[in-house]
């Protein structure tokens, strides 16, 4: 199934065969959040009645079959979406992968692999992140974002570096308007009402961390390819921007979801331009 409208093309389809299709150099940047085989099949007994603002519901551990991915199996989807979004991107375009400890090594190592260039990996402070369950571990408040390029040693990828050093970022502690931005960010990972309006993704995005992106690497009425769109934060933020964006997801409701949050975001968009 296609969803297609304006600037917009949803595919309900496992991105790996879609992207296969797809011609070379056809995006300037691409926004990977892949699964990250985090989820367990543990039954813990722990009391999640509490609700937390901004997180959509109650504490839970993450258990999706689309996430329950053994070590092969991961190591192996991430090569091969990974040299498919290599083949698409531009010389000159970006490519953000989200990640936690579960599969940044191979992340990391798959680029290594394939000739990606690492420009830099983030580390995503959550100052607010979830406490830990089962009390024998750290409590997990950073993921892991790398920025890569295709373009070889010409590194003529875009970096919109003015308008990123200028920014200061409502409640980023670290980041001083007018200094250069560091590989640290300190982004709350809670979402806003109005992202959680029409429904809940166990592993959606606060639409803040994909603004930054857009922001540093991002380019007005370029092409954002989104291999995991999930409820579709990442496709908003390249709405946003002013970009034309393709995103894939396999799970029919999340897909829905996906759909009727970039309609709402156009409807909004379109009533703000005739006030
Ligand atoms: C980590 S989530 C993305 C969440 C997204 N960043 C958001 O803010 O909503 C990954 C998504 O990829 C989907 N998915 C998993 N494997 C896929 C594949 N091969 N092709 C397309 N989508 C896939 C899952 O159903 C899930 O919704």
């Amino acid at each position: 199934m296609i969803w297609e409208t304006e600037n917009i093309k949803l595919l309900l389809q496992d991105a790996i065969i879609g992207m296969s299709e797809m011609l070379d150099n056809s995006f300037d940047l691409c926004i990977a959040d892949p699964p990250y085989g985090a989820s367990t099949k543990a039954n813990w007994q722990y009391d999640s009645q509490k609700k937390l603002n901004g997180f959509g519901g109650n504490w839970k551990l993450t258990s999706e079959v689309w996430d329950l991915l053994s070590q092969n199996e991961l190591f192996e989807s991430t090569f091969v979406w990974l040299k498919e979004v290599k083949r698409l991107v531009k010389p000159t375009g970006s490519i953000w992968i989200h990640s936690t400890y579960h599969n940044s090594g191979f992340v990391n190592v798959c680029c290594q692999l394939l000739g990606l260039e690492i420009i830099n990996e983030v580390a995503w402070y959550k100052r607010n992140a979830f406490p830990n369950l089962s009390a024998r571990r750290l409590t997990a408040s950073h993921e892991t974002i790398l920025w890569v390029h295709t373009g070889g040693e010409k590194r003529d990828y875009i970096f919109n570096y003015d308008a990123v050093k200028k920014a200061k970022f409502e409640g980023d502690n670290l980041k001083e308007q007018d200094k250069q931005l560091r590989t640290v960010w300190d982004i709350p990972n809670n979402k806003t009402k109005d992202e959680l309006t029409f429904g809940t993704h166990p592993t959606q995005k606060p639409l803040r961390v994909s603004d930054r992106l857009l922001m540093i690497s991002g380019l007005e009425n370029g092409k954002l390819l989104v291999p995991f769109a999930g409820s579709g934060t990442e496709m908003i933020a390249g709405l946003k921007y002013g970009m034309q964006v393709v995103g894939f997801e396999t799970n029919t409701e999340y897909f829905e979801l996906a759909k009727t949050r970039i309609e709402h975001f156009l409807v909004s968009q379109k009533q703000t331009l005739f006030q």
